[in-house]
């Protein structure tokens, strides 16, 4: 059988395969712990990690930027751990996750008796990461007051708790990350450019996953090891004809998706059997896009092998599979198929498809 192992012992360690760290060598090469698993090959991330290593020791703001799931907050981490500061709180704040008012009170903190129910003094994230590192993780969805008043602090080092008038005074060592293009934004207003000057004294852009393909055999194995360990499952790598739908794969959702993809996988596999492209689990528009044709065995029924495994045929019956499954609802048809509302309406007329409950067929 064909079976892909290859390209292995020349980027993991393979005498740690449990270890989460990949220990690959220019890892080694670069001092790096293996608790900071970033694993690669692509010139593109060893020149971040050559630009973090230069500026990691300084006290530069480092702004991050990056599709989903590409690795910003892993890097974040690593600027941390090799900074003069690793031994100094890292603090990690998702401005995205909070509505305004939060955020004010999370990062700066409160004074006691500010508002109903502030019995003690809130101490924010700026002063609980004091000699340290915080990271503001989605700093692009930041609205612009908030924007002005992180602007006040990277100016002076100092701000008042809410409520309160006391500046206080911090040393504080800021990393930010978006997966907006903050250039854009502020081009649409969204974002302020003074603040932008100060953010990104040094810019990592972290390459997605499919600008650099040499990553995903190498990333795909090493999470394979790390779970077949973890989930005690004996797996024994993939099939070559697997390996070419990862490749071919566009990952929109980056390392992230390529993680649980291949999680899933090895809980998926039969004991002691190598990885088919039947355990592997894609949105319906990749899989397609990356030339699959047996994994959606469990959605669409094949009857006649030799004249339905045309494209067009395959993917009208995915359509009509998923409209019945969603009670011929377009909109959520479209969600389980991966698709916009959009396309799936222009294929449902590409393909003739009508049903009873659709006035007309829009
Ligand atoms: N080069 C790499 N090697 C191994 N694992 C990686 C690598 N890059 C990212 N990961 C893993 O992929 C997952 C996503 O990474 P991370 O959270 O850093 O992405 P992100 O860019 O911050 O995503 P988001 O924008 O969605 O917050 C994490 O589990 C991380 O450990
Ligand atoms: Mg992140």
């Amino acid at each position: 059988m064909d079976t892909y192992t290859g390209e292995l012992d020349s980027g993991i360690r393979s005498n740690d395969e449990s270890s989460p760290g990949g220990n690959s060598d220019w890892n080694k090469e670069f001092g790096f712990d293996y608790y900071y698993p970033i694993v690669s090959r692509s010139p593109l991330i060893k020149d971040i990690l050559s630009l973090v290593k230069k500026v990691a020791k300084s006290n530069a703001s480092i702004l991050i930027q990056g599709e989903t799931g590409t690795g910003k907050e892993l890097i974040a981490s690593l600027v941390q751990f090799i900074s003069s500061r690793s031994h100094q709180p890292f603090i990690k704040v998702n401005c995205a996750a909070l509505p305004e008012t939060l955020l004010e009170t999370e990062l700066f903190g409160h004074e006691k008796g500010s508002f109903t129910g502030a019995y003690k003094t809130g101490y924010g994230k700026f002063e609980q990461a004091d000699k340290g590192t915080l990271f503001l993780d989605e700093i692009g969805d930041m609205n612009l007051s908030m924007q002005a008043k992180i602007l006040r602090v990277l100016q002076d080092q100092e701000f008042n708790r809410v409520g309160g008038n006391k500046p206080i005074r911090v040393n504080v060592r800021i990393i930010t990350a978006t997966n907006k293009d903050l250039w854009n934004e502020i081009q649409k207003g969204n974002f302020r450019d003074d603040l932008y000057y100060r953010l990104n004294v040094v810019t990592i852009n972290v390459p997605p996953l499919r600008e650099r393909k040499e990553d995903i055999p190498l990333i795909a194995e090493f999470f394979r090891r790390k779970f077949a360990s973890e989930l005690r499952k004996n797996s024994r790598g993939y099939t070559e004809e697997t390996m070419n739908l990862l490749k071919n794969h566009s990952w929109p959702g980056n390392i992230r998706e390529l993680k649980n993809l291949v999680e899933r996988a090895v809980l998926m596999v039969d004991d002691g059997k190598m990885i088919t492209p039947g355990d592997l689990y894609f949105s319906g528009k990749d899989y397609f896009a990356a030339g699959g044709t047996d994994r959606r065995k469990d959605v669409i029924t094949i009857d006649d092998e030799n004249s339905n495994l045309k494209l067009d045929s395959l993917e009208r019956k995915a359509i009509i599979k998923a409209l019945e499954t969603s009670n011929w609802i377009q909109k959520d048809a479209a969600k389980l198929l991966g698709v916009s509302a959009r396309s799936l309406n222009y294929k449902i007329k590409y393909h003739n498809i009508t049903h009873s409950s659709w006035k007309k067929n829009t």
